[in-house]
């Protein structure tokens, strides 16, 4: 089977979906690998590197679209809503599209993927199970964006992030507030903690207190309990309006002690809540900054715009989108060693094997024999249910 990697095409795009390294372990279950032709330069990863692995360059998309079996990209047409539309005709009928495809995002382009015949992939749909853990590109995407949040907030803030004991007095470390802490929250408290911040860290499900503590953060506790907090998947759970008001209004005082607050807060599906209204960036120290990695799920902060950085107040308010394209090299070596389990498992003796009693492909198969089949999905978008059809 050849598994093929075409350029990634998002603007300002810089991750590639395969790096050389996982080349040989590809060859040995029986893949070939093709790239298109400097698709991992600006990754850090040049053409005669995937050659000396034994992969093999080809000259343009339309050829790697044409030579595949199976396409790894990383961002899809779905999660690509400005240029990936023009995959859609390179695409061919039972060919393997594996990426982040947004499944939750628009009915009608997972409908229009469906329609090109292709059996897609929605890796982000990956359970968050044990056994699935190598194949998780969510979590590798959010290590990345958490890192380098703290690292934009640091260069922004005009003050040290540690304590500095000088000649000329002491300096006191920054003050940093972590708002989510999943996998992203969790790399920004280490990230902070590195760089000497001192950090506090909040979230809705109690279950991350000691994983803040232990990475040495004071977990906020607030006198609010979430109502069935997480959801068998581990991701947080929507709660209702009177929950997210009386959040605002006692995390107000906790954000104006801070110098630095980076929020990661999102409920898979919904618009992401509100956690820092315009009044409490009102409320805080001029020349703080705020870092909002929800900024493309609406934003954590009332203020954000997505892909942009707005002053309040004196307050730097970052809604950059895409941060992991800004670490390309490791976010696309973690990717790629994510997509190559996944492919591992995929394919068994050199065939596809679409198992549907398999956990990690039925939940992640998004599209076959030109339907959306993907259970969750369909129930996201109130479609009815498909028959049960069996695996080949
Ligand atoms: P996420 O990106 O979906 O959300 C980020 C964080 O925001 C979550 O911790 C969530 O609880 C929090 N949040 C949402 N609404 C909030 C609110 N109103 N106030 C405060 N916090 C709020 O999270 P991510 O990183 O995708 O992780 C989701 C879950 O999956 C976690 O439980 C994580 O530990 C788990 N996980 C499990 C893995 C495994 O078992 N293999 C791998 C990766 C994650």
């Amino acid at each position: 089977m050849i598994v093929g990697v075409p350029k990634e095409s998002f603007p300002g795009e810089r991750r590639v979906a395969l790096v050389p390294s996982v080349i040989p372990n590809l060859a040995k279950a029986g893949f070939e690998v093709a790239i298109e032709k400097g698709a991992g330069v600006e990754a850090g990863y040049p053409d005669a590197a995937y050659v000396e692995k034994g992969g093999k360059i080809l000259a343009d998309r339309a050829t790697v679209f044409g030579t595949a079996d199976i396409i790894a990209q990383v961002l899809c047409y779905g999660s690509n809503d400005k240029t990936g539309k023009a995959d859609l005709p390179l695409m061919r009928r039972e060919q393997v599209l594996i990426g982040f495809l947004r499944a939750l995002g628009s009915r009608e382009i997972v409908q229009e993927i469906a329609g090109a015949g292709v059996t897609s992939f929605s890796i982000e749909m990956m359970p968050r199970t044990t056994r699935a853990q190598s194949m998780d590109a969510l979590s590798s995407m959010a290590t990345a964006c958490g890192y380098k949040a703290v690292l934009i907030a640091a260069d922004v803030l005009p003050r040290f992030f540690p304590m500095l004991t000088t000649a000329a007095g002491t300096i006191t470390p920054a003050r940093v507030l972590i708002l989510g802490v999943g996998v992203a929250g969790l790399q920004a408290i280490a990230t902070a903690r590195r760089l000497g911040a001192v950090v506090s860290a909040y979230d809705l499900r109690p279950a991350v207190k000691e994983q803040v503590q232990s990475l040495g953060a004071r977990f906020v506790e607030l006198p609010i309990e979430a109502k069935d907090a997480q959801d068998a998947r581990g991701y947080a759970s929507a709660q209702d309006d009177a929950f997210y008001a009386r959040q605002r209004e006692l995390l107000g005082r906790v954000v104006a002690e801070n110098d630095v607050v980076i929020t990661t807060a999102v409920v898979p599906g919904k618009k992401a809540p509100v956690l820092v209204t315009a009044a409490m960036v009102r409320g805080m120290a001029p020349a703080s900054v705020i870092v909002d990695l929800a900024s493309e799920r609406g934003g954590n902060c009332e203020l954000t715009r997505a892909g942009e950085t707005v002053v309040e107040s004196g307050v730097t308010i970052i809604g950059r989108i895409n941060l992991a394209s800004t670490v390309p090299y490791h976010a696309s070596s973690l990717y790629a060693r994510n997509v190559t389990a996944f492919l591992l498992h995929l394919v068994k003796d050199g065939k596809l094997n679409i198992n549907l009693e398999d956990e990690i492909i039925r939940e992640t198969l998004l599209t076959w024999g030109g339907e959306l089949v993907n259970a969750r999905v369909r129930e996201f978008y109130s479609l009815p249910a498909l028959p049960a059809k069996g695996s080949v």
